[in-house]
């Protein structure tokens, strides 16, 4: 029987953390702005930015958003970036992922403030991430840590396996285990022969975007398994990239989909939006 991570439990205590220090920010004056940018209207990304929303107001963030039709130029949304860089009373930029056909999504992110890069996607957070100096930290897999170290999992000396190297989860993972002093493989869909792989594995980090597919016969006998990736299923219910009901008999510790990995990234925007405007 593995011991359940409830990611649900573990963001609260994040984001009542952090409504603590906005508290005490706010009686000296200082209030964080985050500024949400959507463009198009791709329903899964209205209902992220809806929460991302929600999560300010529950922190004592503000949040200020920009909802810009599908058909937006580049140059409009490059505009609007520029004018939120210079603006002194916003802390946080965010653009709000995928974006509609066309636009050069490099070039949107790499045109936010370094500084106000609060999803961490920026070439000089990544740059800073990987020689272990200090900036905004991609958020799912800082969230990661965060439920490994709440949970009192220790990740020094041990095998860590990720799978799946994306910029967003798998390489910020990666970088994230190493500075946890994790010896660490990534794997990805040329890995020759990827069971063996992750069945070295003391964590397993699993971001591939299929659904379930790490089955038992993936999985160390005792590991810790965390799955990153989520999927709606012809009956409607939620999944992971991993088979939940095969692997949990076998590891010590899993992460349930939903209620696992999600609510941490939201919770750790929330904390970079908190670190824009304090030190610690
Ligand atoms: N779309 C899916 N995930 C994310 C995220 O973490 N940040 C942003 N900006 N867009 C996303």
């Amino acid at each position: 029987m593995a011991k359940i991570i409830d990611g649900k439990a573990i963001s609260l205590a994040v984001k009542d953390e952090i409504k603590a220090k906005t508290a005490e920010l706010a009686s000296k004056g200082i209030t964080a702005t985050l500024a949400v940018i959507l463009v198009g209207e791709d329903p899964a990304s209205q209902v992220y930015v809806k929460n991302k929303k929600k999560a300010c107001e529950y922190c004592g963030i503000r949040s200020l958003s920009y909802e810009l039709p599908a058909d937006t130029s580049e140059e409009k949304l490059l505009e609007l970036i520029d004018e939120l860089n210079k603006r002194d009373d916003v802390n946080g930029i965010l653009v709000q992922l995928p974006l509609p056909k066309g636009m050069d999504e490099d070039k949107v992110l790499d045109a936010i403030s370094p500084d106000k890069d609060v999803d961490g996607f920026h070439p000089v957070n990544v740059g800073k991430l990987s020689i272990g100096k200090k900036g905004f930290v991609s958020c799912t897999p800082a969230g990661v840590i965060q439920l490994l170290k709440r949970s009192d999992i220790e990740i020094s000396g041990k095998e860590c396996v990720v799978v799946g190297r994306s910029n967003i989860v798998g390489k910020p993972m990666s970088m994230l285990l190493l500075k946890e002093n994790g010896t660490v493989t990534v794997c990805h869909s040329r890995t020759k022969d990827l069971k063996e792989v992750t069945k070295r594995a003391d964590i397993l980090v699993v971001a591939i975007g299929k659904p379930k597919f790490i089955d038992a016969s993936y999985v160390k006998d005792g590991a810790v398994v965390i799955d990153v990736g989520i999927h709606r299923m012809e009956d409607g219910k939620l999944c992971g990239d991993v088979d939940y009901a095969s692997v949990e008999p076998v590891a010590s510790a899993i992460t349930p989909v939903p209620g696992g990995v999600g609510p941490m990234t939201i919770a750790m925007l929330m904390y970079n939006c908190l670190s824009s405007v304090c030190e610690d």
